[in-house]
């Protein structure tokens, strides 16, 4: 992350703290254990909500998931506009990502390999979170993860969201090299088909 992103970051979390969650970018460490959940050799698009400066977009394409297949969600124009800039061969879609079923319906796209997540999911109210996961599912193909980090202890799915959208979420990865310290968590949808603990194949 260059550090001329630094004061832009700052800038933002001061207008809308809650939303932004957090006062600085992922640390690379942390950016690279996110990426490490995308899986490179399938064809289907990878998603990164809450994509801020794209620190985690970088690792992304270092790890060697297409440009093409990748899709940028944020909702801050400012960070859109530098998102654009910085990776011109991306999509980039400037939306809520409460919408995102209906958003990236307009650009033809209607299901998702892995969905990686930068959003400050436990700063965001109850209904936005179920918003964003049960959009998030409703793309996701079968055996397709929700990936996301935080900087707490538990999961950072509500509970009552777990039962209700039928998840089963584990920590994949601990970042002790990142400020402060993060957790990443996979979480996919149980099969309605398959007895309830059972998850759908691993993606
Ligand atoms: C903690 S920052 C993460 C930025 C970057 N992924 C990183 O790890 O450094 C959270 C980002 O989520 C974006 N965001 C928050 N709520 C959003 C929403 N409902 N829809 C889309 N983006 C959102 C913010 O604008 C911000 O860029």
């Amino acid at each position: 992350m260059p550090s001329s992103d630094l004061p832009l970051f700052l800038s933002q979390w001061l207008r809308a703290p809650l939303r932004m969650g957090a006062l600085v970018p992922s640390g690379g460490p942390l950016a690279r254990a996110l990426a490490l959940q995308a899986l490179p050799s399938r064809d289907r698009p990878v998603l990164e909500l809450g994509a801020g400066t794209g620190v985690v977009t970088r690792a992304l394409l270092a790890r060697g998931i297409a440009p093409q297949r990748l899709v940028l969600v944020e909702r801050d124009p400012v960070f859109c506009r530098l998102l654009r800039q910085r990776f011109p061969s991306v999509r980039v879609v400037q939306t809520d990502a409460r919408r995102l079923v209906q958003s990236l319906a307009a650009l033809g796209i209607h299901e998702a390999a892995t969905i990686i997540s930068g959003l400050p999911l436990l700063s965001l109210p109850f209904t936005t979170q179920h918003q964003v996961l049960r959009q998030s599912f409703r793309l996701l193909v079968p055996n397709g993860t929700f990936v996301q980090f935080t900087y707490g202890l538990a999961s950072p799915v509500h509970p009552a969201l777990l039962r209700r959208l039928q998840l089963t979420g584990r920590p994949v990865a601990r970042v002790l090299l990142n400020l402060p310290p993060a957790v990443v968590w996979r979480y996919t949808q149980r099969d309605a088909a398959s007895p309830p603990g059972e998850s759908r194949a691993a993606a």
